[in-house]
């Protein structure tokens, strides 16, 4: 049994507010966001508060806007409409909501906006409106744009706290790590061969919401695993097929957890499969022993290269030299995207500011083919949460295009990559806190090796 979700003390959220208005000179306006309507306005997808909002007030509320200033902080939120009592049941009064927050509570209604506020742009279209209005400036929505002025000072600050993971957000992360572990044991021991994969995903997500949390991401539940993010799940599993499980618990203040595991349906690898499998983990484990304080992402994502190519090269599906052939980015063939990202409140942390969060200062991306999806180009640093995913997949776009292939063409062997038929895709995925002296795998407890996956899977 996963115990229930803790919410974190008002006294970390408010060191969180403290440290961010150390690091900033004018004031600062965040909101909440609103939920979507979904066809009618009253009915609405699941609210998910932004990120930075929750980071910094702990707590989903709706429609509210954090400001700090050099005097103090306040949250505006609307009181509880009479009518809402009726249909959403009682909410907490302002006063009860600033008792549990340790923290000025006033209605939207009171807002002064401090002059030059600062903001970030948030995912959603209503807050973004809502926050051009009351700036009187233009704000758009969505990730990744050019922050100018006190607005990009504000996003290094949030970026320079959310980098390093503190006791709250670690207490976060625990927590969504032993739910998501709970719902891969669930997969595992749910798969059948003939059941549809949905069936699979259902099994999982019910440890999820059982655990009072809800999915991070969209779930990718999926006999086709060379397909990275798929979304469909109405496949039916073959007993010959692997499935690979992309599934990660969120807690309900937002922090995420993201695991990938890839377990034959029949309850026992092939030899082809363990081969290949074995080949995946041994890079991810190789990757994972590189992860310490002082180690550069993009050497743990090589490594990893590294050992894919060493690892296909010994079963023939790639011939050459391997020094070269790593060199030469044939690990990207197989393995196309990057060895892992950032892991905190998003599932891929502060995606939404772009590269300029996941790339040191001065650094870019590479457009080397492997290597143009690495999603984070800085020095490890003790605190930082990590996942840490390398893969095999069959990729007919990559492995039948010329121009992908460009010179390693010659370097497939394509009748050595035919005995692996009954592997599409692998892809072994783990949460990892980079720590003083090394790392630490938040998500140890779900079965990695072969033989614990097969005894997982028998329950
Ligand atoms: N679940 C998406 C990813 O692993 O990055
Ligand atoms: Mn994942
Ligand atoms: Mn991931």
């Amino acid at each position: 049994m996963t115990s229930w979700p803790s919410p974190t003390p008002p006294e970390a959220l408010a060191g969180r507010r403290a440290r961010l208005r150390e690091r900033l000179r004018g004031p600062v306006l965040l909101a909440s966001g609103s939920a979507r309507p979904r066809n009618f306005p009253a009915a609405k997808y699941p609210f998910r508060a932004e990120s930075h909002f929750l980071y910094l007030v702990g707590r989903p509320l709706e429609a509210a806007a954090l400001v700090l200033t050099a005097e103090g902080e306040v949250l505006h939120v609307d009181p509880p409409h009479p009518d809402e009592a009726l249909w959403r049941g009682e909410t907490p009064t302002l006063d009860e909501l600033s008792r549990e927050l340790g923290l000025a509570v006033r209605p939207l209604d009171d807002l002064t906006v401090p002059e030059g506020a600062a903001t970030l742009p948030p995912q959603d279209p209503e807050a973004a409106r809502w926050l051009t209005e009351v700036l009187d400036r233009f704000v758009e929505e969505g990730s990744g744009r050019e922050l100018t002025g006190p607005d990009a000072a504000l996003a290094d600050a949030m970026i320079e706290l959310r980098l390093r993971q503190d006791e709250g957000a670690l207490a976060q992360l625990r927590q969504a790590a032993e739910v998501t572990a709970a719902a891969h044991l669930a997969g595992m021991r749910a798969t059948r061969p003939g059941l549809r994969e949905a069936r699979i995903r259902a099994a999982m997500e019910a440890e999820i919401v059982a655990a009072g949390m809800s999915p991070a991401y969209a779930s990718i539940v999926t006999v086709h695993g060379e397909i990275l993010h798929a979304e469909r799940h109405d496949g039916r599993v073959a007993p010959t097929d692997l499935v690979l499980a992309d599934v990660g618990a969120e807690t309900p203040e937002g922090w995420a957890g993201d695991v990938t595991r890839t377990w034959p349906a029949c309850g026992r690898f092939s030899e082809t499969q363990r081969a290949l499998y074995e080949v995946v983990l041994g890079a991810q484990e190789r990757a994972i022993a590189a992860v310490r304080p002082g180690a550069e992402w993009r050497e743990v994502h090589r490594v990893a290269a590294r050992a894919i190519v060493e690892g296909l090269v010994a079963l023939g599906v790639l011939r050459g030299d391997r020094v070269e052939l790593a060199e030469r980015g044939a690990a990207g063939l197989f393995f196309p995207h990057g060895v892992g990202h950032l892991l905190g409140l998003d599932v891929h942390d502060l995606e939404d500011l772009g590269d300029r969060a996941g790339y040191a200062p001065g650094r870019t991306r590479s457009q080397a083919p492997g290597e143009r999806y690495l999603r984070l180009d800085r020095t490890l640093e003790a605190g930082m949460c990590v996942t840490v995913e390398p893969g095999f997949y069959v990729i007919p776009r990559i492995l039948d295009s010329a121009a992908e292939l460009g010179e390693l063409a010659h370097a497939v062997d394509r009748a050595a990559l035919a005995r692996f038929a009954d592997v599409r895709g692998i892809r072994i995925e783990d949460d990892v806190l980079v720590t003083a002296t090394g790392s630490e795998v938040l998500t140890a407890s779900v079965p990695k090796a072969p033989a614990d996956v097969e005894a997982a899977m028998r329950g």
